[in-house]
């Protein structure tokens, strides 16, 4: 008999198997609490609650550790690429090199979007915020595909999955093209998957576009930093979308609305429009009051996580890739020396050292985004981007779990007990 957990309450008691994972904390197996003992657990926000058994990602933020299938996230980001960060997370295992190739050519032939699809940005404000595009375009996606959203058939999970992944660079740079008058560039496959992003969304039909390899690089680095990060607020979302049954096109646009939030994907937007209002070091001192008074609504965007409790590893490589982008571009943005020191007088502040309040991905991210040339509504949708692939992963290992039902919280309700009806003539 494995370990056991007791639950005392009132003159009730009930057993609960503990159960380990490979890595990281046990868990309470409590699934047979409310049939036991009439009781549910109360944990809103899920500080407590593993609510899946995944394989794909292992998070130990205590530590500042990043795991995508057993391999840290720093030497993805230093030695691999997006794409074959995609086929690890979707396969659970790193390509051959046959693999890749055969991965790359199945991409890049669902890169171009049906040609009605086009219409419906016509049918935005040109200044519409770009993840509200994101949202409808891709909900959207359903309607065009129904030869693939057929969730219990494999194939149809890998063919929409395929779909997702390579159609999103096309779909957020068209976003952007919208936006700013410009037309549409249709994908050239014979670039890399973000090479190919890149030539979307900047290049023009004037000119031939020259492609900057360590731009082309900084933003591979980017996409996998973003790839996958376990049960998210947007993760969530789509496994608890598909655990209805719905499509995986409706589920990843589920995805997206819950990730442009400003306190989920959204902080990468709100962290450099933070920084340009604080703008020169001199204001750190007023901006770092503000995040500590409870009475004032201001937080530090791009500070604090709901896991890591340590330096987010994701943030160390972003800053790094910082320098790199800003050398390469010869760029000197002021923002990321106020960004600097504001991590330095942060990270030495009692506040934020008892609160274990640390520089996340989306600190230095938007700094990068700038210099490369992207408005800061665009952020948000490259966060979208890059995190398809892990949204489409967890939801195929949702779906592929024989034991997978639909998600169905409880509550602890707090309303009027049972009264009756009072006619309006007798009120
Ligand atoms: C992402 O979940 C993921 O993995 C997300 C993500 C991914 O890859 O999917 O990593 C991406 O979303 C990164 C986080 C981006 N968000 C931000 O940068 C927004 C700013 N940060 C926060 O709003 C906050 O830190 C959260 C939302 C990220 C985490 O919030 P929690 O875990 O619910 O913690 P909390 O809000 O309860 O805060 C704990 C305490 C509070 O003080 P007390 O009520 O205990 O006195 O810390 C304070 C908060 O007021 N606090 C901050 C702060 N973040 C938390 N104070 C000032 N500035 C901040 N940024």
């Amino acid at each position: 008999m494995g370990d056991q957990a007791k639950l005392s309450a009132g003159d009730q008691t009930a057993d609960f198997a503990v159960l380990k994972g490979s890595v990281g904390p046990d868990v309470v197996d409590i699934r047979k609490l409310y049939a036991d003992t009439g009781m549910f657990t109360f944990d809103p926000g899920f500080t407590s609650t593993a609510s899946c058994e995944s394989a794909l990602t292992y998070i130990d933020g205590e530590e500042g550790v990043l795991l995508h299938r057993g391999y840290p996230i720093g030497q993805l980001a230093e030695s691999s690429s997006f794409m074959e960060v995609s086929y690890l997370l979707l396969n659970g295992e790193l390509p051959s090199q046959q693999e890749m190739t055969d991965f790359n050519y199945t991409i890049s032939r669902h890169t171009m979007v049906h040609e009605q699809l086009l219409q419906f940005y016509k049918g935005f404000r040109r200044d519409a915020h770009p993840m509200a595009v994101m949202c409808g375009v891709v909900g959207a996606l359903s309607a065009f595909y129904h030869d693939s959203t057929d969730i219990s058939d494999p194939e149809h999970r890998r063919i929409s999955s395929h779909r997702l992944i390579a159609k999103m660079p096309t779909i957020a740079a068209a976003a952007y093209k919208f936006a700013i008058g410009q037309p549409f560039l249709y994908p050239d496959n014979s670039l890399s998957y973000t090479g190919n992003f890149l030539r979307m969304t900047f290049g023009v039909p004037a000119e031939e576009y020259e492609l900057h390899p360590a731009v082309e690089r900084a933003m591979d680095r980017i996409f996998i930093l973003h790839a996958d990060h376990e049960q998210n607020a947007s993760t969530s979302t789509v496994r608890l979308a598909g655990s209805s049954g719905a499509n995986p096109f409706a589920c990843i646009a589920a995805g997206i609305a819950c990730l442009w939030g400003p306190a989920h994907g959204g902080a990468n937007e709100a962290a450099l429009n933070m920084l340009r209002e604080i703008g020169t070091p001199d204001k750190i001192p007023h901006y770092i009051e503000r995040a500590k008074d409870k009475d004032d609504p201001f937080r530090l965007m791009g500070f604090g996580h709901r896991v890591y409790k340590n330096y987010d590893p994701r943030a160390t490589v972003m800053q790094s890739t910082v320098r790199e982008v800003l050398d390469a571009l010869k760029v000197d943005d002021p923002l990321f020396e106020t960004a600097l020191q504001l991590e330095e007088i942060a990270l030495n502040d009692d506040y934020f050292a008892e609160k274990k309040l640390f520089p996340n991905v989306d600190f230095y991210s938007g700094i990068i985004l700038s210099a490369i040339g992207f408005p800061t509504t665009m952020f948000t949708v490259l966060f979208a981007l890059a995190r398809t692939v892990g949204w489409v992963a967890q939801w195929n290992e949702m779906i592929s779990d024989p034991g997978q039902k639909i998600g169905r919280p409880r509550q602890l309700y707090t309303g009027p007990v049972q009264r009756d009806y009072v006619p309006l003539e007798k009120r």
